[in-house]
Formats: C-alpha cells, structure tokens, sequence
C-alpha cells in the first residue's frame, strides 16, 4: 500500500471463509477478526456472513461510542486547564481524513472544536508569507482544531500540481520544522496523522464516489489527477515524511485502506497521549501495530 506493506489477498480471503463458517458470535468478537468481512457485500454472500457483518459493524460502533465518550471527558479536562490541541490530518485524496475528522467531532462541543479546511489561497494571501494564514487558526484555551489539510500542501499537492515552484517546496520543508518546533514549545498539543491508502482503494472510493450521489460532490479536479500522478504523490510524501519527521513534532502514520479501523485507531492514539480525568486503562486504548505506525 502506500506505506510499502504486502497485500495478502489470500489470507484476507481464508479470514473471510474461517470467520463465515464460525456458527455463532459469542460476544467476544475481535475487531481484527472481523476486519476481512467489512468490506463484502452482504447481499451476495449466505446469511451466516450477513450476520457477521452486522456483527462486525455493531462492534465498530461501540468501539467508537466508547472513544467518543472518551474525547467527551478530554474536551471536559481541557475546559478545565485550558490545553490546546492541534491536530494535522494529511495523506492523498480520498485516504479518509475527512471521514475520520466527522467521527472526533460528531459529540464535541463547536464552541471548542474547529475544523479548519482552507481552499486554495486567494489574491492576497498568495502575496504573504506562505503560514500566514494557517496561523490564525491555531487553538485558543481549550480549544481542539482539526487542520484537514494544512500547510503540507505545500509538500504534495502543490509541487505535484505545479501549484509551487521547486524552490517553495525545498524552502518548505526546511522551514516547517522551525515552525512546529516554536508551535510545540509554547505549549500546543501537537499531532500529525498521514492517513495512508493504497493505490487499488482509492481508485475505488473514486469510483464510489462517481456512482453515489451524496459523494459526488467531493470529486474535485485535483483527484482526478491523483491515481495518475500517483507516483509523484510517493515521492513527494517520502520527502515530506523524512524531512518534517521530528521528535518534538513527529509523524504518525494511519494504514486507511479500512477506514474504520483507521478511524477507531487515530482516535486510540490521540487519546493514549494525553491525560485527562476518567481516562481508561491503557491497554483499551492500546492501537494496533497493523493500523497505527
Ligand atoms: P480536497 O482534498 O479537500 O477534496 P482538492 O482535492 O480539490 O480538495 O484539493 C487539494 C488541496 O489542494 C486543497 O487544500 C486545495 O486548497 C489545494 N489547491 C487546489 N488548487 C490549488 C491551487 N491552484 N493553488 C494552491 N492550492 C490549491
Ligand atoms: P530529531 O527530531 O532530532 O529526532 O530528528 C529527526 C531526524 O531529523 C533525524 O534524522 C535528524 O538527523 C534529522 N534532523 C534533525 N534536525 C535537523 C535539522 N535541523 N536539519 C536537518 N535534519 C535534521
Ligand atoms: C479524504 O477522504 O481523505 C478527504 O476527506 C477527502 C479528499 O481529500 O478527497
């Protein structure tokens, strides 16, 4: 996938096959076991695999309940000692940033949660320094603010584009650590996910996108240009990656070719780092290795 990890299509059918012919779910169904059957078109397979996927999806939400009430007591926490949180979501078209943003926020108070999704910059943005107008949306006290995109685009889509020159690209990633290095010293919580999709699953949700009418909408130019601009995406991301990786301000790379579990793990890690009262115990907001890197 986009991370170099090897497909396993036959494992992922043998899960299938193992986890349908199971006769019952006896409510200690893993996440992971069920992970194969997410995707299958429950129409097309026999009952026992419907029920499966039920089964599948009904864990999904209640794993997600619990991480929301979870994000419920740190927003109550940071009310409280006046923490703020960035959170920098980045990765290709249709990798799921914007899906997993809506499920962080979907309980969250607006007046201290913000999404911050800027188009591209205008006349006299264009003519300032190239943070600018990211800087204004930095969190105040208490606030958590959800970046989908940020000024990364200047790492991938711009110079992949023809958006930036090369030298605005080179400047970039040089200057970028600077910045996340004064944002982190004063006190920002600072988290960057690279959501990670392979080639085959976005040109699938791309697909999806043509034939259903609520994702219409989301096509944009720009990803129609994405699967065949792929591998200038790849080696612009392994650029952004190694040069921007810092330890004050380091990458965290969520596999999204299951947007759920990539949801659910995202939303695991941010939480395993940050204290707040109520916390549960590490181990149920430990994230999984396959997901999480
Ligand atoms: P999204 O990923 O939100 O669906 P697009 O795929 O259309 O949006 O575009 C990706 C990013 O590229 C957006 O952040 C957009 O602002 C930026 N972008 C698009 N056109 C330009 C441009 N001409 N100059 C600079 N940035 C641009
Ligand atoms: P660190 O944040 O110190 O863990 O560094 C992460 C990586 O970035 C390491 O490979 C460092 O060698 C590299 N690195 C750290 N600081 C700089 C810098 N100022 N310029 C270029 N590379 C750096
Ligand atoms: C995503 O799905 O990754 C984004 O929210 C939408 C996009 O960039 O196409």
């Amino acid at each position: 996938d986009d991370n170099g990890k090897k497909k396993d299509d036959n494992g992922k059918k043998d899960k299938k096959e193992d986890a349908a012919k199971n006769d019952k779910p006896n409510g200690k169904v893993r996440l992971q076991e069920l992970t194969a059957l997410s995707n299958i078109d429950a129409k097309q397979e026999d009952d026992r695999t419907a029920v499966w996927v039920k089964t599948w999806h009904l864990a999904y939400e209640m794993e997600l309940r619990k991480l929301q009430v979870e994000l419920m007591k740190l927003q109550q926490t940071m009310k409280e000692n006046g923490s703020r949180i960035l959170l920098i979501f980045e990765g290709r078209d249709a990798a799921g940033k914007g899906g997993t943003i809506k499920r962080f926020i979907a309980h969250l108070n607006p007046r201290n949660t913000r999404v911050v999704a800027l188009v591209k910059p205008n006349e006299t943005e264009s003519t300032q320094w190239y943070f600018q107008r990211y800087i204004n949306h930095l969190p105040s006290a208490g606030e958590m603010v959800f970046f989908d995109r940020s000024w990364y685009n200047r790492a991938m889509v711009e110079p992949v584009m023809g958006f930036c020159t090369d030298e605005q690209n080179k400047r970039f990633l040089k200057d970028v650590p600077l910045l996340e290095e004064l944002i982190v010293k004063d006190g920002i919580k600072l988290f960057k996910f690279y959501f990670s999709v392979s080639r085959d699953v976005q040109n699938e949700r791309f697909e999806a996108r043509k034939k259903d009418i609520l994702k219409q909408y989301k096509l944009s130019p720009v990803d129609n240009l994405a699967q065949q601009y792929w591998d200038q995406y790849s080696l612009r991301k392994f650029q952004m990656l190694q040069e921007t990786n810092r330890t004050i301000a380091p990458w965290t790379i969520v596999r999204s070719d299951n947007k759920k579990l990539a949801r659910l793990n995202c939303m695991k890690h941010v939480l395993s780092q940050l204290n707040y009262i109520g916390k549960i115990s590490e181990e149920e907001l430990a994230t999984d290795p396959a997901i999480i890197i």
